[in-house]
Parts: C-alpha cells; structure tokens; sequence
C-alpha cells in the first residue's frame, strides 16, 4: 500500500518511506474519547484532576502530530530504542508522527512555565489485537516542579502528605530505596532529590488510594500498593507502581524525578519536580469492569449510557454478546534478509507494552539492536506481527477480537516458515453473518498476500 500526503488540521505532511499510518488510523483523531461528556475515559480524567484540585492546571495538546524530536529525542531515547520503530510506531513521514505517549509534550508544557499540571490525550502505538491492546489509547502525564527556592518547603509537604496517608488503609511495598541503577541526578542535592520521589510517592499513593480504595476496602482489605524501581530515558530514579487487585499485580504507571535536561530545554533550568504516566484505559477498565477495550469507541447508547459525569462507582453491565465466529488463516511467509532474533524480540518487547507503558517492556530490548526503517522498507518485506494486525484492522476494524497465532513450523527440507493465525471476529452490537464475515477474510487474505508477499497454505 502506499500513502497519500496527510492533512490533519491543516497541515500537510509529505509522505516518505517512513510512512505507515493509515487512514483508519487517522479517522480516530477527532474522536477525543477523554473529553467527551459522561464517556467512561472522561470520567476517569475529571475524578485525577479533581483528586489534585485546581492548583494542577488540565492541559489539552493542539495535535496528536508530533515531531520525532519532541517524541523521542528530547526526551533521551537512544537512536536504536525499539519504541523507534516503524513496526511500534506510526509515522507520517521520518520527521512527524503520532505520539506514543504524553511525556511527547513535556518540553513544551513546562516551557510555559507551570509547575503544575495535568495532560490528558489520546495515545497511537501499532500492536497486537486482543481485548486489552487497542492502536490508541489514552493517557496521562501529571508533573510537580519546583523552582529551587522553594525546595526548602518539601519536608514540610511531605509531613502534611504522610500525615493525610496515615488515615488511609493501604499497605505500601516499598522496597527500592536508590541503588547504582536506578541513580539521583548528579546535578542535583541528593537530600533534595530524596524530598522529591518522597514527594512523588506520598502524592501518587493518595492518588491510588483516591481511585481504588473505596472499593478495595469495601471488602475489609486494606489496598496494597508496591513500588518497583523503573527504567525511563527522561526521569532519575525511576519507578512503576501496582496494586494487588483480584489476585494479582497489575501496573498502573510510571513516573520519576524530571531528568534536569527536560527542563533546561524548556528554559526552566532553576526548576525541578516529579512527572508520572498513566493509562486511562486499564484504569477505566479495572474501575467500571469493562472486558473489552474495543467498548471505548462504541457508540451504542447501550454502553454509552451506563455511565455518567462524576460517577466512578458504576459497574458496566455487559449486554448481550454476540457469537463469535473463528476463521484460520495458514501462509507461508516471505523470507526477507535479516530474518532475524531481532524482531521477535521487538515483537515480544510489545506484547505487553501497551495499556500505558511506552517502556514497561521496551526497556527489556532497549540495548539490543532494531531493524532501522531504511531497512526495512517496502521491498524487502519482513515479517512483523504488528505489519499483520494492522492490515486486519484496516479491513475489518472493530469487528475482530482478537488475533492469535496457533501454530507455526518451518519445513524441514525448504525452510520455509508456516504461521496460521485464528481470527475471532465479533461485533458488540450486533450478530454477523457468515457471509460479511468470508468477505472479511477473503479480502484480509488478499491484502496480506499483496503488502506482505506471504504465499496462503
Ligand atoms: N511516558 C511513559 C510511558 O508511556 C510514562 C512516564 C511518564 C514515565 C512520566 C515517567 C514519567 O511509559
């Protein structure tokens, strides 16, 4: 396939051979999910900001559009981080494209000069399809920033915030003090960088607890919160934050001390603070029960109407689901040079990337070496699980649940390499027929065999 220039507000972006959004893609750019009334996703965002109160100033960025500078290289990513990818990204050409996350607008935000504040926006990452991974997502980056005359008032803070928690029923795991990787600053106090993530922690664990408390100790329990040390290029230490919620882990997002360079970009050198990341979606899902991340864009009044303004305690009701209809598709696929380890390590480095962490699994990969886009351009046609996925959505959209390898081998005297995958097609709101479905498959076959050079089995 190849891509016509892109207008989004206005602007126009040439295409090159970075170029891989498509157009379904960029159809969700008007949606904004976060700012709609009564939609479950705003719900979450209005109960944070009203948690931090209206000293934290609610920010909305122009553009999904960004520059890889302000994505990317600002921010410290190194030259071969996977998240760089044209198989984890998408690009509209080599210099712009779709945010992987919200920390894409710190510079600029800081720039003008608030200490406070709150990013909401919608999110673009190419990955898997399954009932947790959608190609946008939303997320919130929240930051505090002091400027360096006012760091003598932390102790007092902290000992307000501690004092707050105390009430709280919540057991904190806390076991990462610093250690030599996860380092302070050299730039900066230690003991002021200690005042900071202590200030970091208080004011995340009130967070937490403000979301997820009063349903944790309705049954008696006290809600469990652990900190894990962390690796981000743009903060240090860095951490990630879980609660234990229906039996297990589950990581609700990352944050760290502002790295000082983010803010000497930002003329705020005299400054410094703490920002997290967090995903809406887990959030929403976890808080409301929805199963199916699919359900945020629906716009059948039967999940819409579940949920109103203010109301965080609602438990979504599923109506009545559909059936499911499986379809398997077997191919060989092309051999491209460089058939490599490194893509089904950067494969693995997303198949839990998503729900908000850009690097909760890239930094697992992030010193090993990726395919750059030059390599692997158009011609020589990789395999790459996201390159599938995407061709699946653009066929057939919402309709297909999830897309699952179940087999593959190589052939013992060619070499060539089998994959079948399932696809589960399923409409929320509605029963499809066989017909519609054969159509779907036929057509994803088609595309695949085209764009992919596979060879159907
Ligand atoms: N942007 C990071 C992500 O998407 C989260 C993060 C934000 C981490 C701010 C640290 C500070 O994974």
């Amino acid at each position: 396939t190849s891509f016509q220039p892109y207008t989004i507000d206005s602007q126009t972006y040439a295409v090159d051979s970075y170029s891989n959004t498509p157009s379904n893609i960029i159809s969700k750019l008007p949606r904004h999910l976060h700012l709609t009334p009564n939609h479950p996703l705003s719900i979450i965002r209005q109960s944070i900001e009203g948690h931090f109160g209206p000293t934290f100033t609610p920010v909305t960025p122009k553009s999904a559009v960004v520059s890889v500078a302000q994505n990317f290289d600002e921010l410290g990513f190194p030259a071969d981080h996977p998240g760089r990818s044209i198989t984890d990204s998408y690009y509209l050409n080599s210099q712009y494209m779709l945010r992987t996350h919200t920390s894409a607008h710190e510079v600029e935000t800081y720039r003008i000069g608030l200490d406070r504040w709150l990013l909401t926006a919608d999110v673009y990452r190419r990955d898997e399809i399954d009932g947790t991974h959608y190609p946008v997502f939303h997320q919130m980056e929240g930051t505090q920033v002091w400027p360096s005359s006012e760091l003598s008032k932390l102790p007092q803070l902290n000992d307000e915030l501690a004092a707050k928690l105390a009430s709280c029923s919540l057991v904190i795991e806390d076991p990462t003090t610093i250690s030599p990787s996860n380092p302070y600053q050299t730039s900066h106090d230690p003991v002021h960088a200690e005042q900071i993530a202590q200030h970091l922690k208080h004011s995340l664990n009130s967070l937490i607890f403000h979301l997820f408390g009063p349903i944790a100790t309705a049954h008696g329990e006290p809600l469990r919160i652990r900190w894990i040390e962390a690796f981000f290029p743009f903060t240090t230490p860095s951490y990630e934050v879980e609660i234990w919620w229906n039996g297990e882990w589950l990581e609700l997002l990352g944050c760290g001390v502002v790295m000082q360079k983010t803010l000497d970009q930002a003329g705020q050198s005299h400054k410094s603070g703490w920002a997290f990341g967090l995903g809406l979606e887990r959030l929403a899902m976890v808080l409301f029960s929805i199963p199916d991340i699919r359900l945020f864009w629906s716009q059948d009044p039967r999940f819409l109407s579940q949920f109103s303004s203010g109301d965080v305690r609602t438990t979504f009701k599923p109506y009545s689901k559909y059936p499911v209809n499986l379809k398997d598709m077997s191919f060989w696929i092309a051999q491209g040079k460089g058939q490599s380890q490194s893509q089904s390590q950067s494969q693995q480095s997303q198949s839990q990337s998503q729900l908000q962490s850009q690097s909760e699994a890239q930094t697992q990969t992030q010193r090993q070496a990726i395919e750059t886009p030059a390599e692997t351009s158009k011609d020589i046609k990789e395999w790459h699980e996201n390159d599938f996925c995407e061709i699946v959505r653009d066929v057939a959209g919402d309709l297909v649940e999830t897309v699952t390898m179940i087999d593959q081998f190589t052939h013992p005297k060619t070499g060539r390499q089998s994959k079948t995958y399932r696809i589960n097609y399923r409409s929320m709101d509605r029963s499809l027929p066989n017909n519609e479905v054969n159509a779907l498959q036929e057509q994803i076959s088609r595309r695949v065999v085209e764009d992919m050079g596979v060879e159907m089995r």
